[in-house]
């Protein structure tokens, strides 16, 4: 890793957190265990630091980050959307995304994936979950003080002055699609189409020191990723004094999940077709990628559920399932547990992409199109998959349906019969 040490791409800032800096630099995999121990010799728990409150601003080891100014400034919700694949994650995404007042990244943990898989062999074996997770937590962390830079580290090929044309999904946020990033995007003529069809070609390169004061500009920056396992993976991030982080704990019913991963991912998943399509189960038919999604899902809702202090008032649990069948009122709730308001464009968006009558356009990567009847996918695999499948989902999953409402079929009939649902009422609470 190249100049991997930024912690901020404003001077003030690298001068304030100087100390924070050197033990950033230590390593990767220690770095985040060094900031958080930084902050355990600083004080106890100090939520609300961030704001440098009266309270801290009296606190001498508080005072000189307050006085520096750089805290206010900095976005004031940090929300994490917090998933795994062909979760909904893209359609719950979007309705940060619509929001004007939020700066929306769309899985920038890809690149840190893509650049340790990328490396040499010898660096791969070395390198174990735990170093993985605190790339991601580092820069999970920089994105939260609007540090885009940081990306640079892991974008291939390397950004030139700041430049970057490989940014993962640009045209999944909305604000790098929008001035000041993207002046093309001022222009009403493209409102009303989705950014995928027009941002790729109309907006260039991607600048992401303009990137960054965009981030500023917005005020609160939401992040979806995939790719952390557990929500206790995130402990150090919510316990972290300069952020007031909110995570949504987006789940679905595995049956559905596994369903909808067979058709986006069909060379991975092509016994697994096999098995659909012939009713025999092949012997190489790989059962642990399921097995772990369940596991992971219902370890961290049990955490999530078990409210933990270091997740007071920060942790929703969500089942796509709620939100696909009654869009406006779940997100209401969820804007509610972020702390903002729900706008306009939120609500008409939603009013544009959850009935039947829209269709997706045709330019639109079928994979990825949030844009289309949100009940009618959701249930849709109730009839994509046979009824073989969905019973070993249900051995190897019991417990997670169990415990997020998902009622196991006894029968091919009851599995087709749509006026039987299988989605049993629960209230998750969630404590703000
Ligand atoms: C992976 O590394 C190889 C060899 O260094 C390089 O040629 C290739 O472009 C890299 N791929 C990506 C996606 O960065
Ligand atoms: C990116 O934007 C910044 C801020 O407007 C500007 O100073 C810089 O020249 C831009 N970089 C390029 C390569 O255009
Ligand atoms: C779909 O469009 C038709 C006519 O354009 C309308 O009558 C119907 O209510 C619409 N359905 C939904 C779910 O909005
Ligand atoms: C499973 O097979 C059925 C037909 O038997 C087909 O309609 C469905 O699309 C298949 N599902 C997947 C995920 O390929
Ligand atoms: C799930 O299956 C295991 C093993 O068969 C069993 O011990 C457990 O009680 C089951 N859990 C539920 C919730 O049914
Ligand atoms: C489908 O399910 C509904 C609700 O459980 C039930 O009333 C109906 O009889 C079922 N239909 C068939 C054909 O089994």
């Amino acid at each position: 890793m190249r100049e991997g040490c930024r912690a901020g791409w404003r001077g003030r800032m690298e001068c304030s957190w100087k100390t924070v800096l050197l033990l950033v630099c230590a390593s990767l995999g220690v770095q985040y265990t060094a900031i958080r121990t930084l902050r355990d010799s600083l004080s106890g728990p100090c939520e609300g630091a961030y704001r440098c409150s009266s309270r801290h601003h009296r606190d001498s080891r508080w005072r000189s980050l307050c006085d520096d100014g750089w805290m206010q400034e900095l976005p004031r919700k940090h929300i994490l959307l917090f998933s795994t694949t062909r979760s909904g994650s893209s359609f719950t995404g979007q309705l940060l995304n619509q929001h004007p007042e939020v700066f929306y990244v769309f899985e920038p943990l890809f690149h840190v994936q893509q650049a340790f898989t990328n490396s040499s062999s010898r660096l791969r074996r070395s390198l174990d979950r735990r170093a993985l997770l605190g790339a991601y937590r580092d820069l999970l962390l920089n994105l939260y003080t609007c540090d885009l830079h940081f990306m640079e580290n892991y974008i291939r090929p390397e950004p030139q002055d700041h430049v970057t044309n490989s940014f993962f999904r640009r045209s999944s946020s909305h604000a790098l699609c929008s001035p000041p990033v993207c002046l093309e995007g001022g222009d009403g003529a493209v409102s009303d189409l989705p950014d995928e069809t027009w941002c790729p070609k109309k907006c260039g390169t991607l600048n992401l020191t303009l990137a960054s004061l965009s981030c500023l500009s917005r005020g609160n920056i939401a992040i979806k990723t995939v790719r952390v396992p557990e929500v206790g993976d995130l402990r150090t991030l919510t316990e972290d004094p300069r952020l007031d982080l909110k995570i949504i704990h987006l789940v679905r019913d595995p049956r559905a999940i596994l369903a909808s991963r067979m058709m986006a991912f069909s060379d991975q998943f092509r016994a697994w077709k096999i098995w659909n399509a012939t009713g025999r189960q092949p012997r190489y038919v790989d059962l642990s990628q399921i097995t772990s999604t369940c596991k992971d899902m219902s370890a961290s809702a049990e955490t999530g559920l078990q409210r933990p202090p270091w997740l007071h008032g920060r942790y929703m649990l969500v089942r796509y399932e709620d939100l696909a069948f009654n869009p406006k009122n779940k997100a209401a709730e969820i804007y509610r547990f972020v702390g903002l308001e729900m706008e306009d464009r939120v609500s008409l968006w939603i009013s544009k992409n959850t009935n039947s009558n829209v269709s997706a356009p045709s330019e639109w990567n079928y994979r990825y199109s949030t844009t289309r009847d949100s009940r009618a996918a959701a249930e849709s695999w109730r009839l994509r998959l046979s009824f073989d499948i969905v019973r070993t989902v249900q051995r190897l999953c019991n417990d997670t349906l169990a415990l997020l409402g998902y009622k196991p079929v006894q029968s091919s009939a009851q599995l087709r019969n749509l006026s039987h649902s299988l989605i049993q009422h629960m209230s998750f609470e969630t404590v703000t």
